[in-house]
């Protein structure tokens, strides 16, 4: 499945600010007399430009994104500085870190991995003392954006072709469960959820939204443009009346997790 930086960035705004909020908590987390950390981790770092607030944020940090997009690299890589702010490509489920980490984010990002509740004890253990492993990620699987693909896709019409094959294998787990592995791994926890409510600009936003994300499976195995164009022009159209337009612009409420432990 390829990724597009360009595509996924057309809501930066939005898909940057539970980043934003994240990072806030790893402050509280850290408290008010850390020193600066010296090492940063972002798996799953995508186009690297939140990697580089990262670095903004701790500048005497050593900062490394891991994403396992060749094209995302190629994005994040031209926010590279060298010796302070780096990325690499590899895959966070069995992402090794060269050295104790001080903060390692993971926005966005975890959901992609099936299982991934099952990777946070190890994450904990390439935390140093008093280091914080902070994640985030959708709680919205169950919302038409997602309901309407799936049964779009398994609908007679579309089975055969990406009726199974677009599945992710992934999904999310309830906040409570990712409260239990922090609190396993020996972390002290901080969890919550919060709900946006979006407002998008343009025509078929939620489309364009998507395209970006959820639907990059699906377009990975439409390769006729005619298929192509037929089946989003049918996914549009339920979209359209999901998520009305309106004067101001279209509502997409959007659910996430956040988590955020401190090792001790
Ligand atoms: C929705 S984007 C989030 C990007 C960035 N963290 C942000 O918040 O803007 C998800 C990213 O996770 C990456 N990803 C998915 N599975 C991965 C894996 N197994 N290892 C590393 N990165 C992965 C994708 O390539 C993509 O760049």
């Amino acid at each position: 499945m390829r990724w597009d930086p360009g595509q996924y960035q057309r809501y930066g705004d939005e898909r940057s600010r539970p980043f934003v909020e994240l990072l806030d908590r790893i402050d509280v987390a850290r408290g008010v007399n850390a020193t600066d950390p010296s090492y940063v981790v972002d798996l799953g770092c995508g186009p690297g430009n939140l990697t580089r607030s990262l670095s903004h944020r701790w500048p005497t940090a050593e900062t490394l994104g891991v994403d396992s997009s060749t094209d995302m690299v190629a994005a994040a890589r031209e926010h590279a500085i060298e010796g302070r702010l780096e990325f690499a490509v590899g895959d966070l489920a069995v992402w090794q870190a060269a050295r104790p980490v001080d903060v390692l984010v993971a926005n966005a990002a975890l959901h992609w991995v099936p299982h991934h509740v099952d990777l946070i004890a190890g994450f904990a253990d390439t935390l140093a003392p008093g280091g914080v492993f902070a994640f985030q990620v959708p709680d919205n699987f169950t919302e038409p954006s997602h309901t309407l693909l799936r049964d779009l896709r398994r609908s007679p019409r579309w089975r055969d072709r990406i009726g199974a094959d677009a599945d992710r294998g992934a999904g999310v787990e309830r906040p409570e469960t990712y409260l239990r592995a922090l609190v396993d791994a020996g972390l002290a926890p901080d969890v919550w959820q919060s709900e946006y409510l979006h407002v998008l600009v343009g025509a078929n936003a939620v489309l364009e939204w998507v395209k970006g994300t959820a639907l990059r499976p699906v377009l990975s195995l439409l390769t006729d443009d005619a298929e192509r164009d037929e089946f989003l022009e049918s996914y549009a159209a339920q979209l359209r009346t999901a998520y009305p337009e309106q004067d101001f612009g279209t509502v997409f409420p959007f659910r996430r997790t956040f988590a955020v432990g401190r090792k001790s």
